[in-house]
C-alpha cells in the first residue's frame, strides 16, 4: 500500500522555477512517497564532502530511519521542501530544505539545506532558503537559525547574502551559528475597505 500523509498537504508552497531556458525545477513540500527520491538524493546526488557538510558526520548513505523521519512530517513542527527535475535522464531530487521547531520554543526553528553536487552554484540554494524562510514566517516562526561548520564557506556566503547574522556557536567551537529574525506577516487588508493602504516598503514583512 502507498504511504500516505495524515496531515493537510500545504499546496501553497508548490512552485516552479526556470533556471535557464528549458531547465525547470519544481519545488514542493516533501511527501511520504518520496522516500526513494530522498534516499537517492542524499546518498547519490550529494558527494561525500557535501554530505559531511550537511550532517556533520561521515555516512555512506542515508539510513532508512532518517529517510522515514525526513519524509513523514507534519508540515508544522517539521517542514521540508524538495526541489526536483524531470529531464531526459529521468526524475531526480536536486535540493532539500527543512526546518524543525525547537521543542518548547515554537517560534524558533533550526533549518538545514542541501543541493545536489551537480546542481550547486545555480541559485537553487538561495531560492530554497528564501522559500523555506517564507514558509516558516507564514507559520509563525520568528527566529530561523542553522549551525554551519566553520569551513563551509558556500553556506556561510549564502547565509550572509540572505541576511543571516553569523555568530559563534554557544557550545561547539567547530561550528558557527547563522540566524535571522523573521517579522510578523502583515495582516491581509480587510475586504472592500477603501481606507486600507499598503504599508511603506520598509514596513513590509521580510520575505528574506
Ligand atoms: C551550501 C549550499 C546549500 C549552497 O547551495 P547552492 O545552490 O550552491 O548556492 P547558490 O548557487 O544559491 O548560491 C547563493 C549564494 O551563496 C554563496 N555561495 C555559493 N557558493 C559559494 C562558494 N563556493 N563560496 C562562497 N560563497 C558561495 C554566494 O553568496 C552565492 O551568491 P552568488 O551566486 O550571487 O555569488 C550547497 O553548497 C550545499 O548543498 N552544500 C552541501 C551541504 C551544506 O553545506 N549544507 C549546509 C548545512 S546547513
Amino acid at each position: 500500500m502507498e504511504p500516505t500523509t495524515e496531515f493537510r498537504y500545504p499546496v501553497q508552497w508548490i512552485d516552479r522555477w526556470t533556471l535557464e531556458p528549458g531547465q525547470n525545477v519544481t519545488v514542493r513540500p516533501v511527501l511520504p512517497q518520496d522516500a526513494a527520491l530522498q534516499h537517492d538524493f542524499f546518498t547519490h546526488q550529494m558527494g561525500k564532502h557535501s554530505r559531511y557538510q550537511r550532517f556533520m558526520i561521515s555516512m555512506r548513505e542515508l539510513p532508512c530511519s532518517t529517510v522515514q523521519y525526513f519524509t513523514r512530517i507534519d508540515y508544522h513542527d517539521h517542514f521540508a521542501l524538495i526541489a526536483e527535475t524531470f529531464d531526459d535522464q529521468g526524475h531526480r531530487q536536486v535540493g532539500d530544505a527543512r526546518f524543525v521547531r525547537e521543542s518548547g520554543q515554537p517560534a524558533t526553528a533550526e533549518f538545514a539545506l542541501a543541493v545536489a553536487d551537480a546542481w550547486q552554484g545555480r541559485s537553487i540554494g538561495r531560492r530554497l532558503l528564501q522559500a523555506l524562510a517564507s514558509a516558516a514566517q507564514a507559520q509563525g516562526v520568528r527566529m530561523l537559525f542553522g549551525d554551519v561548520l566553520r569551513d563551509n564557506l558556500p553556506m556561510l556566503g549564502l547565509a550572509r547574502a540572505s541576511g543571516f547574522a553569523v555568530r559563534r556557536h554557544p557550545d561547539d567551537a567547530r561550528l558557527l551559528r547563522v540566524s535571522r529574525a523573521l517579522q510578523l506577516p502583515l495582516p491581509l487588508p480587510p475586504a472592500n475597505d477603501a481606507a486600507w493602504s499598503a504599508p511603506a516598503p520598509r514596513e513590509r514583512a521580510c520575505a528574506l
